[in-house]
């Protein structure tokens, strides 16, 4: 999916609580890209994904996916969108602890016309001898790979992480950056990671550097790096 986003600006609470969260963001994303979206803390970043997802509101500007201007959206209109076009991953999880992984997964394939298969999707990620089990039953980094596997089910072609690897060690984040490669390549899902780990960038076709609000500077990498090759 192609994204573009013109000028949004959002703000939260009034007076004295009165913040400018999102103060004149404007940007492109390709079509099978990987972005990732650096800043540090409170810089904007999750109300910027939200605002992508159509999971929140903006005060103004425009955000257009594959020429659809989402921002003019009524409510029953934006959960088509959410429904039809994106996945959605966060830094804890948010599995239902009282359904299997397949289960979790499962209840997300019902969402659309043409779901993967599971059992490829289950293989691509490495939950196949999971597949009985409950999140209580899984690490953090399985934990994550559901997840995953949950947003992917109903192939998205917009996938929206929020600290993907934000709760996870070194060696799980990389085999979770890994499956997200792999995913980007097989399925060419458009992918927007926000972190605040500086290392990601070298696997991004195109990286954004947040700071109170604003793009202070963003550019496409020539070469992208393996997400195997990355360190920190
Ligand atoms: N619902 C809300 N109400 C009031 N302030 C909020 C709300 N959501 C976010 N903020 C504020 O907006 C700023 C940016 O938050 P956020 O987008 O979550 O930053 P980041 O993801 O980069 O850490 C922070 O100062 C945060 O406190
Ligand atoms: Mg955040």
């Amino acid at each position: 999916m192609f994204v573009e986003v013109s000028d949004v600006r959002k703000s939260y609470g009034q007076g004295g609580s009165f913040v400018q969260v999102l103060n004149g963001v404007s940007t492109r994303i390709g079509r099978g890209r990987i972005c990732v979206i650096l800043g540090p803390s409170g810089s904007g970043k999750s109300t910027l994904l939200h605002a992508l997802g159509g999971l929140d509101t903006v005060d103004s500007g425009r955000i257009c996916i594959d020429g659809k201007e989402i921002t003019r959206l009524n409510p029953e209109e934006l959960a088509d969108y959410r429904r039809d076009t994106l996945g959605f991953v966060f830094q804890f999880y948010n599995l239902i602890p009282d359904l299997t992984t397949e289960e979790n997964i499962q209840v997300c394939s019902y969402l659309s016309q043409s779901p993967l298969a599971m059992q490829e999707l289950l293989d691509t990620l490495g939950l196949t001898e999971h597949r009985n089990k409950f999140p209580s039953q899984l690490s953090g980094g399985q934990q994550q790979r559901c997840a995953i596997a949950r947003a992917l089910i109903k192939n998205p072609g917009l996938l929206l992480c929020d600290e993907p690897t934000g709760a996870l060690d070194t060696k799980t984040a990389k085999e979770i950056l890994i499956l997200l490669e792999k995913i980007n390549q097989r399925y060419g899902t458009t992918m927007l990671l926000v972190t605040h780990n500086d290392a990601l960038r070298g696997m991004a076709d195109k990286v954004i550097q947040i700071k109170d609000g604003q793009i202070f500077k963003e550019y496409d990498n020539e070469v992208r790096m393996p997400a195997s090759s990355l360190t920190w």
